[in-house]
Parts: structure tokens; C-alpha cells; sequence
């Protein structure tokens, strides 16, 4: 059944990415999908070196500019924060949530007594507010991009905010980026590549 439902997943996002993302449309992925995924320990390879350089990124920027309370969107299984945990003064001060109860419950019993809960943001996202929300690698994953941002961001984000998004390397991306740089002033940005040519972009902007 999920192998059904991860084909249609695929075909389906290929055709949103080549056909619909420059008219605002994101391509979410289902929850019995992302479960799945993380039982299996499918994500796991993103605590390799290879994949490093843009979550030191992402700490880099968020030191850089203020550093502060965190929310962390489509957490996973707490990858991000396995590298911003010397600088969160504090449970109070991180909150990530994640689609996949078993992505967020890994994190749990990981990062005790740090907060981790599930949420799908197509639908809400948590009622508190943060200095900074993180976005890494899961804003494709958005029904509606701009909208759905704006609207967390009222939620969401403290007055003078900051907001960090990173995307790995798809021709395609760059529609997102448009739509992204349309829409808000980047105060920082930079693309990293690791040794075998994977590429990803990472932006810093106060909404
Ligand atoms: C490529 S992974 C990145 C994980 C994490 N940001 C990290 O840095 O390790 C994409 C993540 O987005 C999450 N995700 C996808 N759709 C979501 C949704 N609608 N609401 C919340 N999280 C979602 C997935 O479960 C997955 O953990």
C-alpha cells in the first residue's frame, strides 16, 4: 500500500516541480510516506559528513545574525538539531515539528528534554512564537508557498524576526527561489557544495 502511494508521490511531484511550482503550487508528500521513511532509517544518511555543510550553514547564519528561540519546520529527526544544540540556551528556547510521529518521537528520545512534536504544516503549525524559523529542505513540501509562509510567519515569528531557508540543488528550485526573492529582501545568503558536487542554498531574511 505505502509502495503505491510513494509511486504516485513521485510521478506526482516530478510533474508539480516541472509543470506547476512557477504557479505557487508546492508538492506535499503523505504521511504514511514520511513514516514509512523513517522507520526504514531512509533519512538517516543525513548525519553523514557529506551532508554537513549546509546545516553548518544554517548555524553560521542564525549565530550571525542574533541567534535567539528557534522553531524548526519539518525537524525530521532532529538533524538541524543535533548541530544548533550548543547554542539553544535551553528547552524552552527550540521547538521542532514534523509530519512523521516517527521522525519526531526519534528526536524525543534523542535530544531529552528537548521539545519535539508533530505537526503537518499544510494543515497548522504550533501556537508560539520564535526569533527564528528554520526551513531546511522542506518548503517544496508546501501546498501553497507564499501564502503559507506569510501566514506561519504572522503565527509564528517574534517582532524582528529572523527566518532561514535552505534547498538542495534542483533546476527546478529555482522557481522557488524566484518566487522566494519576489517576495522577500535576503540579508545573507550563500550556495555550499560537498566533495561529490551536491549543491544547496542558504538564505536569511527578516519577513
Ligand atoms: C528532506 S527532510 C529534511 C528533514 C530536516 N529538516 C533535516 O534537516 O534533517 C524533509 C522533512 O520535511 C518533513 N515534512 C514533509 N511534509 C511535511 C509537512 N506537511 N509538515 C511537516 N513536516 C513535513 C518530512 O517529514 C521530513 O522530515
Amino acid at each position: 500500500m505505502v509502495t503505491a502511494e510513494k509511486v504516485y508521490y513521485y510521478f506526482r511531484q516530478k510533474f508539480i516541480r516541472k509543470f506547476l511550482y512557477r504557479f505557487g503550487f508546492g508538492s506535499p508528500v503523505g504521511k504514511n510516506v514520511w513514516e514509512e521513511q523513517f522507520k526504514n532509517g531512509a533519512w538517516d544518511y543525513l548525519y553523514s559528513d557529506t551532508e554537513a555543510l549546509h546545516y553548518k550553514s544554517i548555524v553560521k547564519f542564525y549565530n550571525q545574525y542574533g541567534g535567539g528561540s528557534v522553531l524548526d519546520a519539518g525537524c525530521g529527526q532532529g538533524v538541524l538539531f543535533h548541530y544548533l544544540k550548543p547554542y539553544i540556551k535551553g528547552p524552552e528556547n527550540y521547538l521542532g515539528f514534523d509530519i512523521a510521529e516517527n521522525a519526531v518521537a526519534e528526536a524525543r528520545d534523542k535530544f531529552p528534554p528537548y521539545r519535539f512534536v508533530q505537526a503537518d504544516f499544510n494543515i497548522s503549525t504550533p501556537d508560539e512564537k520564535f526569533d527564528v524559523i528554520i526551513f531546511n529542505e522542506c518548503i517544496y513540501y508546501f501546498s501553497r508557498l507564499i501564502e503559507q509562509l506569510d501566514s506561519c510567519f504572522a503565527k509564528n515569528l517574534n517582532p524582528g524576526g529572523r527566518v532561514i531557508i535552505s534547498m538542495f540543488y534542483y533546476a527546478e528550485h529555482a522557481q522557488l527561489w524566484k518566487r522566494l526573492t519576489d517576495r522577500y529582501t535576503f540579508i545573507d545568503w550563500e550556495e555550499v557544495q560537498n566533495e561529490s558536487g551536491q549543491k544547496w542554498r542558504i538564505c536569511i531574511f527578516k519577513p
